[in-house]
């Protein structure tokens, strides 16, 4: 509702975005210079993206912890499109990521026909991460709870989800996209938040490999426990907490909320009705022609 937001329509395919965005963003975006050595992190929102952005950049610049710690991960691997969907930012996210020295790190949720054109003929290496539906939507109540200030009810707000009304939905077309094109293309790794949690070890070697990067178990182990769910939390570089939540909110929650909140398979199971989860599972039929996808949720 704080969002003055607008749906972007091209052919079948649509996204919602923020009206900013549409009006100074889309053009400065589609023509976006690409480099091949660049590395992008790609999702929609709350599916694990900075888990990924963190083991992505420390195996992609050889396991620099001193700078991951010193820069924040927001200047060491920036959300390109970020001053697009914020009327309170007047920094032009895109000119940052411009002068990015090289290898540049490079987050976005955008889906496939907004992102730069040349993501597809230069071919750099993009990683894509997606999680259950159901978890990621109740962690994109908090965040826009806490974040960006929203009052209304949980059942509204998944309504808003499941009718393609949030911004980047809808989910469903963001990650089939993706999958199809991680199938025919060697240059983007498609990811699953489940797989993280559930073998990180194995995760992490995916990615190293994908970028030709090559370390020994004991450095595997050292970044896997950098990357645990409690070292993020406490990682400043990382984690953050808004420095006022907006009143109305602050007086409704009893909750703090951090970035990093539960970092938990199934966290809906405690934080939906029967009623929401049947509508969920309901929504899940939009994947009915990708079981690998269903599986893995
Ligand atoms: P929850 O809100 O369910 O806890 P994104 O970075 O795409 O916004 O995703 C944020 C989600 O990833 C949050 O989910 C956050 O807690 C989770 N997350 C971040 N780092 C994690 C980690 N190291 N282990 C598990 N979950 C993590």
């Amino acid at each position: 509702k704080n969002f003055k937001s607008i749906e972007i329509k091209n052919g079948n395919t649509k996204c919602v975005m923020v009206k900013k965005y549409w009006s100074e963003y889309l053009e400065d975006m589609k023509n976006f210079e690409v480099f091949e050595d660049d590395v992008w992190v790609i999702s929609y929102p709350k599916c694990g993206t900075t888990w990924t952005q963190e083991m992505t950049w420390l195996l992609n610049k050889d396991l620099d912890y001193d700078e991951a710690m010193q820069n924040k991960l927001n200047f060491r691997f920036p959300y390109i499109e970020f001053g697009g969907i914020s009327d309170e930012i007047s920094i032009n996210t895109i000119d940052k990521c411009n002068k990015l020295s090289r290898p540049r790190h490079i987050k976005s949720h955008l889906p496939v026909f907004l992102l730069p054109e040349q993501l597809w003929t230069v071919k750099p290496k993009i990683i894509y991460i997606t999680r259950n539906p159901k978890d990621a939507v109740v962690s994109y109540f908090h965040h826009y709870r806490n974040i960006i200030g929203y009052l209304g009810s949980r059942d509204e707000f998944f309504d808003f989800f499941l009718n393609d009304k949030l911004v980047y939905s809808p989910f469903s077309s963001h990650v089939i996209e993706f999958w199809k094109i991680s199938k025919e293309n060697s240059n983007v790794l498609f990811l699953f938040y489940e797989n993280l949690k559930k073998n990180l070890d194995n995760e992490v070697k995916k990615v190293m490999k994908f970028l030709n990067k090559n370390y020994t178990q004991d450095q595997v182990d050292k970044l896997c426990e950098h990357l645990s769910f409690d070292s993020m939390k406490k990682n400043v570089s990382i984690n953050w907490k808004p420095n006022t939540l907006p009143r109305e909110v602050e007086n409704q929650t009893e909750e703090k909320f951090e970035f990093i909140r539960k970092g938990i398979v199934g966290s809906h199971k405690k934080e939906m009705t029967e009623n929401q989860i049947s509508r969920f599972n309901d929504y899940l039929n939009r994947f009915s022609d990708y079981s690998e996808l269903l599986e893995n949720f």
